[in-house]
């Protein structure tokens, strides 16, 4: 994203009614930062439980796949999760091509050195939004695709769209391929809140920083004193909500314009959807695939879902 197209997207956001911003405007260079140190916190057990089934079930994922594959991941970070699953893959075959897609170049290449050390494995990387990127990986020719979609990422789009993208995903696919979805699951919120409103701040500096963000690439002049990081449990809609809420009432200044906050008003910044694992199987099949395993972790439920395409 260029400057303009941000700032636009923020007063686009910060005029509407109840007041939102773009979840990816949390992920500049330190927001990607801060989540990292995220999926290290004790409250969030999101990344463990991701790597605790890759462990356990990566294996019975390739088994469940005849044929050599060329796996693409959406998203992959630092490649923490992909070093793990790639081991199983390798284990069968004596050569894999593995292509990252993300937006940030800088994951990219930390994805890169991290994968590029183990043995029979080629790095592609792609620096585009998950679709494009998808449409871009050139194919490994007679192999079976396998995407990776890790890390819960499915949790913040809407509902609606989440149904969208996977028939989107499945659009770019042959009969054959296959899609392995990670997802965090209902649990209490008791449970669940804690894991977004962290004893040491590290959630609520991540939701904050979008603020300083905005300042620096927008020139606005948000008072960071004045906004405090919450995160509220939307029962019906199965879902957290990180909000920044105006502790008293107060004016920003960006491009010219005034935004003003009632005391108690609140910037809506990310949702975050738990899901049921019926729910995911019935999308796989809404959006053109079949289910050809699934797995549940026990001690924090989240579910690793593969789908085939039909
Ligand atoms: C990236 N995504 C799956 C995280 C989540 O849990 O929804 C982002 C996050 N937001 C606050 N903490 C972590």
């Amino acid at each position: 994203m260029t400057d303009e197209p941000i700032a636009m997207a923020v007063l686009r956001g910060l005029r509407a009614s109840p007041k939102a911003l773009p979840a990816a405007l949390l992920y500049d260079a330190l927001g990607s930062a801060l989540f990292e140190a995220i999926t290290e916190l004790p409250e969030y057990g999101l990344t463990r439980a991701d790597l605790r089934m890759i462990e356990r079930h990566a294996g019975d994922v390739v088994r469940a796949l005849d044929g050599p594959l060329d796996v693409v991941e959406l998203g992959p970070g630092g490649g923490r999760k992909a070093a793990l699953f790639l081991r199983a893959v390798t284990a069968r075959q004596p050569r894999t091509v593995f292509t990252a897609v993300d937006v940030s170049a800088s994951a990219l290449h930390e994805c890169q050195r991290a994968l590029e050390q183990l043995d029979g494995v080629e790095v592609r990387r792609v620096e585009a939004t998950y679709l494009d990127g998808l449409r871009r990986a050139a194919r490994v020719p007679d192999a079976r695709r396998l995407v990776l979609f890790l890390g819960s990422n499915l949790s913040n789009f809407d509902r609606r769209d989440a149904l969208g993208f996977l028939r989107d995903v499945r659009a770019t696919l042959s009969p054959g391929d296959a899609l392995l979805l990670a997802t965090d699951l209902e649990k209490p919120a008791e449970r669940l809140l804690p894991a977004y409103d962290d004893a040491l701040g590290v959630t609520a500096a991540f939701n904050r920083n979008l603020l300083v963000r905005i300042n620096r690439e927008c020139g606005a002049d948000f008072a960071l004193a004045d906004f405090a990081h919450e995160a509220r449990w939307n029962a019906p809609e199965r879902r957290i909500e990180m909000h920044l809420v105006a502790r008293r009432a107060c004016e920003v200044h960006l491009r010219g314009e005034v935004i003003r906050f009632a005391a108690g008003e609140s910037i809506w910044t990310e949702s975050s959807h738990r899901f049921r694992t019926d729910e995911l199987r019935a999308w796989g099949d809404e959006s053109g695939f079949g289910c050809a395993g699934q797995w549940t972790d026990a001690e924090w439920p989240f579910a690793h879902t593969l789908l085939l395409a039909r």
